[in-house]
Order: structure tokens, then sequence, then C-alpha cells
């Protein structure tokens, strides 16, 4: 008779496992450092809100969670932040680039600026880009990992956000499944994580919605309403080994936003 694989069923479900999580000083970020460490892993906090970082580093506590000031544009901070994981902690078994920056919404695209497409595409494409090269970097010696690009419902259809934000978002579940093909011979796996909007800091910078506003943004699922954390235990799924066969996928959390299209047809909602 076939056996079922044991996994633990129970708390700790990244026990013994070391994380690296960028953007992680607040947002879906501090929710996903929290639960990891509640399941047991190790965490790096890597962000440049140092203050919040450091905060949320003892209320962690430090046996669990260290931070490290890294700005994700820039190599030198993403090699280090990765560098002083693996000093730490000797290892480096899940990354998560998480960090992003939404930029000023302006509807018309000539009022959109080079500078603000290419700081934005700096931060949620390059950010990724040198994560997941620097976590590549010890994860192939050690032949395994778990690597996670956060994207959005904005990383498959059009129409929701800004032309950088959008392309940038686009262009991670490329870098995921490229480095998913080419990481698999280490036993390496990546894949992108893309929820839909939740009422935090960035969504309500970009949208300017209040809580009556967001209370009424269109859902395809009704019922229930996306939190951080939720985001949280999906990243928490596809950072354990309970994921161990998926790559090159990307996750979608957005209760069906992306692949359902309401305007018309049978279940039509307009
Ligand atoms: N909030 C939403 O509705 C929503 C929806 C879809 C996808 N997302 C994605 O979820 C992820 C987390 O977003 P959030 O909602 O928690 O946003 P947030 O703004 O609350 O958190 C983002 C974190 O990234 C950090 N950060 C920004 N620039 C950085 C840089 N250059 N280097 C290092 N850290 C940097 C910020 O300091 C912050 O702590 C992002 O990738 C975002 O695009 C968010």
């Amino acid at each position: 008779m076939a056996r079922i694989q044991q996994l633990p069923l129970l708390a700790q479900r990244l026990d013994g496992k070391v994380a690296l999580i960028t953007g992680g000083a607040r947002g879906i970020g501090e929710f996903m450092a929290k639960l990891f460490c509640k399941h047991g892993a190790k965490v790096v906090i890597a962000d440049i809100r140092d203050q919040l970082g450091q905060a949320l580093q003892h209320e962690i506590g430090t046996e669990c969670a260290t931070y490290v000031h890294c700005d994700v544009s820039k190599e030198t901070d993403v090699e280090n932040a990765v560098n002083i994981t693996v000093s730490k902690y000797g290892k480096l078994d899940i990354m998560v680039n998480n960090a992003a920056i939404s930029d000023d919404a302006k509807p018309n695209i000539l009022d959109n600026d080079v500078t603000d497409f290419e700081r934005v595409v700096r931060v949620n494409l390059v950010g990724p880009f040198l994560g997941t090269k620097h976590a590549a970097r010890v994860m192939i010696p050690a032949k395994r990992g778990s690597i996670i690009i956060v994207g959005s419902v904005s990383s498959s259809v059009g129409g929701v956000a800004s032309h950088a934000y959008t392309s940038s978002k686009h262009a991670i579940v490329g870098l995921a499944k490229n480095t998913a093909a080419e990481l698999g011979q280490f036993g390496i796996r990546v894949n992108s994580l893309s929820c839909y909007c939740i009422h935090n800091e960035l969504a309500k910078d970009f949208f300017k919605l209040d809580d009556e506003g967001f209370s009424n943004i269109y859902s395809n699922l009704k019922g229930v309403t996306l939190k951080e954390e939720d985001v949280a235990q999906a990243a928490l799924y596809l950072a354990s080994d309970e994921s161990k066969y998926i790559s090159g996928h990307n996750l979608a959390v957005d209760g069906g936003f992306t692949t359902i299209n309401p305007s018309f047809g049978l279940f039509s909602q307009f």
C-alpha cells in the first residue's frame, strides 16, 4: 500500500530553516517575519526603515530575528544582507524578495517621468534580481533553497496600477520562471506570489482611498477580506517543504480576481 510521506503537521513548518525577507520591517513582510519565526525559522529582516526593522527585531525576539539595513536596489547591500545571514545562522534556506514601492498614480502616460519609472523598476525588479542572484550564490553549494518573489494582481493583468508598477510586477514573474529553469538543477525552487489589494500603507498611498472606499472595491470572492496574514500563509507554504515540487509557479492570492472576467457572460456582475 502506498504510504503518505510524513510531514510536520503542527506548528513548526519551518523548523531549523533560515529565511531572509526584504521589505520585512512593515506590511506583508512584517507578517511573514512573525509567521516564519512562529514556525521555527530564524529570520533576517532586510529593509531601509531602520527604526521599524529594529523595533520588529526586538518584538519578535533577537534569538529568532535579526534586522539588517539593506536597500534592495544596491547590490552591495543585498550581498551584505545575504552574507550576514550566512555568518549569523550558517546558511540561507528561504529568500523572500518582498520589498517594493509604488509611484504616484498618474493616469496619463505623458505625465509619467522616466526617472519615476526607473526608480520603481530599480526597487521592484532589479531588487528581486539581486536578491535571487545572491541567494543563489549561497544556495547552489548547499543544493537546496526556496526563493519567493512577491508580485501582485498587476503581475498578470493591466489597468490596476501605474505603468511602472505593472511593468515591474509582470517582469518578476518572468524572472521567477527563468531562474527556476536555471536553478532547478541545484534543487532550488523559485516561485512568485501575487496578491490582491490589501488595505495597508502601500495601497493607501497609491489608491488614496479611505476605509469606506476600500470596503467598496470590487472583489470576486464575497464574505472575506484579504489580509497581510493570508499572504504570509501562502509564503509559508512556498517556503516550506510542503511545496517541495512546486517551482516556476505564480501563486495568485486574489480570490479569482485575475482569472475571472466579471464584465460579460453568464455570471456577469456589471
Ligand atoms: N498592499 C497591497 O495591496 C499589495 C497588493 C499586491 C502586492 N503587494 C506587494 O506586496 C509586497 C509588500 O508590500 P506591502 O503592502 O507590505 O508594502 P509596505 O510599503 O507596507 O512594505 C514594503 C516594505 O518594503 C520596504 N522597502 C521599500 N523600498 C525598499 C528598498 N529599496 N530596499 C529595502 N526595502 C524597501 C519598505 O520600507 C517597507 O517596509 C510588495 O512587493 C508589494 O508590491 C502589495
